[in-house]
């Protein structure tokens, strides 16, 4: 029985997080420069975004590309901005076929023009979708969205738009870059490396994490029903004991 079948779909998480790990050591095992794994993973970027949609996934947070990524060498970085770039342009209509709305989250100003030029038109050309929305962390990290909202909050407070006793955790998950979004309930990293990478430290909180082995460019949809097969196994008690659910 496939993991498709087996897993509940009345219980299927609102929002997935995906760290998209392994491109480099993908392609390194086939004897090939790091950037041909990159390639390969956009295929898997596809079908996991498609895989998602059909199961009713709400929202599907990627992490495309983060702060710490500028300091690769410069011809991998300009790799991965081309790549993104004529990603975009190739997947649109993925995007439309599937009723998915494209998003940024991150540092979107610092990316090259062109990249930025073709994100935002896709981000207005897919704004009406209401299936699913597929977020991409671009030049993201956890504490510069944390800084930036510790910033914005006590500008407000200064300038007396706000009380200090208005800040509560509603009003920091209102300025972060995903306000609105429900926060992930299910994280899942791939090339079996176990750590956070400054990914989204406030929303996921509460999340389940799978750590998968597989590396990203290897990653089927299979794999990802059963990360989420796992995750509906688990008891998430929200540190309540199991009587009280
Ligand atoms: C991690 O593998 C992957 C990245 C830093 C980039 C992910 C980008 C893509 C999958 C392609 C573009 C994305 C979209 C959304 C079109 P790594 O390079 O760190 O691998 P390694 O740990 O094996 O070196």
């Amino acid at each position: 029985m496939s993991f498709l079948e087996k897993i509940n779909k009345e219980k299927i998480p609102r929002h997935i997080a995906i760290i998209m790990d392994g491109n480099g050591r993908w392609a390194k095992k086939q004897g090939k420069v790091r950037v041909f794994g990159h390639n390969k993973g956009v295929e898997t970027v596809k079908e996991i975004t498609e895989a998602c949609a059909k199961i009713g996934v709400d929202y599907l947070t990627l992490y495309a590309f983060s702060t710490e990524n500028w300091k690769r060498p410069k011809r991998e970085v300009d790799a991965l901005m081309k790549l993104l770039v004529s990603s975009i342009k190739k997947e649109i209509k993925t995007l439309h076929d599937n009723s998915i709305r494209l998003f940024a989250i991150g540092d979107i100003a610092s990316l090259p023009p062109k990249t930025r030029k073709e994100l935002s038109k896709a981000i207005a050309d897919t704004q009406h979708h209401t299936r699913m929305q597929l977020n991409l962390a671009l030049s993201y990290s956890a504490r510069w969205e944390l800084t930036n909202a510790v910033r914005a909050i006590v500008e407000e407070a200064m300038s007396g738009k706000i009380k200090v006793e208005d800040i509560d955790e509603e009003l920091v998950s209102g300025h972060l870059t995903t306000r609105g979004m429900p926060d992930p309930e299910l994280m899942i990293r791939t090339s079996g490396e176990q750590r956070l990478s400054n990914y989204l430290l406030w929303q996921l909180a509460y999340a389940e994490f799978v750590f998968s082995p597989k590396l990203w460019p290897d990653f089927t949809s299979e794999d990802l029903y059963e990360a989420i097969y796992d995750y509906q196994n688990r008891e998430r008690r929200f540190g309540k004991i199991s009587e009280q659910l």
